[in-house]
């Protein structure tokens, strides 16, 4: 696994059939390798109002864990033996819509293949001379929208306000530490689980400060890097982190509910916070949010992120993992933390 976005890969011009990666079993508690198998696929015929996709790069997100299962939630469930799906950027190499040319780098939903038949009304052509595609899955893309959303619509952050975010090396924490910042926060502190990452966060991405939340207590941790409490917790993680969070909040502070990983594995349902009446004490309020809902926010959210990444106020890391057939190893990190900022997958050469 590297940590670089200039790794050079083999330059192949590929006359095989292209592999994709299909959902082989249900995980029950922690997935394996053995619930995904790489396969190679048939090339369908190109339809009216379709693009033939060659993809260069594909996101693994941990909420595709949960589309594993075959529990109802707001994403479908993939299905056994079929092909999983998720976000991708790749070049067009044929197309029958409108509005797409050869060569078009396009963001869509066809992720987890090398090669993609998309429907063009759920492609966008995204500009690799402003940003790399890599950064239109990231920083740029879904998860850079999910840590705006979650700040501004959904915390409605302030300046002067103090805020805390977990997961804070990963994509989205990165990313919220950061705009906390261009949004006047007067504090922001973030925990993560590596000596490293604590040290990223603050050097590389000017958070104040963070604690690596396997050092101990993090009501502990938490009460030391913010003594005179915090007004937005930016919820990545859930758990003990959570509970330790309601504790620190002051009167009227917000809960950004925007993931819970620390239980995505669990086998049973995980126990709530133990101190949820701190809700009521202290006039808190937690909301909960799926970026899905929110892309009208896109171009306010371009409009103002994307000067400060092209400018490098707002930095971001990624980590890369090279070919399609490592992708559920790359998947499988996110729950070990292996990644730095956003966890990627190179499919296939630029062109
Ligand atoms: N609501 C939405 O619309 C939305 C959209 C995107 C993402 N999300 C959620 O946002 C969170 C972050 O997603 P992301 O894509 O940015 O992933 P990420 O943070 O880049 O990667 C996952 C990270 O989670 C941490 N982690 C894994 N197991 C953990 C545990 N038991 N306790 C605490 N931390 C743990 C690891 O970092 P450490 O080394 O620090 O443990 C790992 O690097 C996830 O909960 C995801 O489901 C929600």
């Amino acid at each position: 696994m590297t940590d670089s976005t200039t790794e050079p890969i083999a330059n192949s011009t590929d006359t095989t059939a292209p592999r994709e990666v299909r959902l082989a079993s249900r995980p029950v508690g922690w997935p394996t390798h053995d619930d995904f198998v790489v396969v190679e696929s048939d090339l369908p015929e190109l339809a009216e109002g379709q693009l033939l996709v060659r993809n260069v790069v594909m996101s693994v997100d941990p909420y595709m864990r949960g589309r594993m299962s075959a529990a109802k939630s707001y994403a479908p469930p993939y299905e056994v033996g079929e092909a999983m799906t998720g976000g991708a950027v790749g070049v067009v190499e044929a197309s029958r819509a409108d509005g797409f040319a050869v060569g078009d780098h396009v963001l869509h939903g066809f992720g987890w293949r090398e090669v993609a038949l998309v429907d063009a009304k759920g492609a966008r052509v995204v500009d690799v001379t402003v940003a790399p595609a890599s950064a239109y899955l990231g920083v740029l893309g879904m998860t850079g929208l999910t840590a705006y959303v979650g700040l501004t619509r959904i915390a409605q952050t302030k300046p002067g306000d103090v805020v805390f975010v977990s997961g804070a090396a990963g994509a989205v924490g990165s990313a919220v530490g950061q705009i906390a910042k261009a949004l006047g926060a007067s504090r922001v502190i973030g925990s993560a689980g590596s000596a490293e990452k604590v040290r990223h966060v603050v050097e590389d991405l000017g958070f104040d400060v963070a604690f690596n939340y396997k050092d101990g207590p993090v009501s502990k941790q938490l009460r030391e890097a913010a003594p005179d409490g915090i007004d937005v917790y930016f919820d990545n993680v859930g758990g003990e982190t959570l509970e330790a969070a309601i504790g620190a909040l002051e009167r009227h502070g917000r809960i950004v509910a925007c993931g819970s990983i620390a239980g995505y594995n669990a086998t049973e349902p995980v126990p709530g916070p133990r101190n949820m009446f701190m809700v009521v004490t202290k006039r808190l309020r937690m909301q909960g949010f799926i970026v899905f809902d929110h892309f009208d926010r896109l171009g306010a959210f371009l409009a103002e992120v994307a000067p400060r990444v092209a400018d490098g106020t707002i930095g971001y890391r990624e980590t890369i993992v090279d070919g399609i057939e490592r992708a559920p190893e790359a998947f499988l990190a996110l729950f070990s933390g292996e990644n730095v900022g956003k966890m990627l997958v190179r499919v296939g050469p630029e062109p």
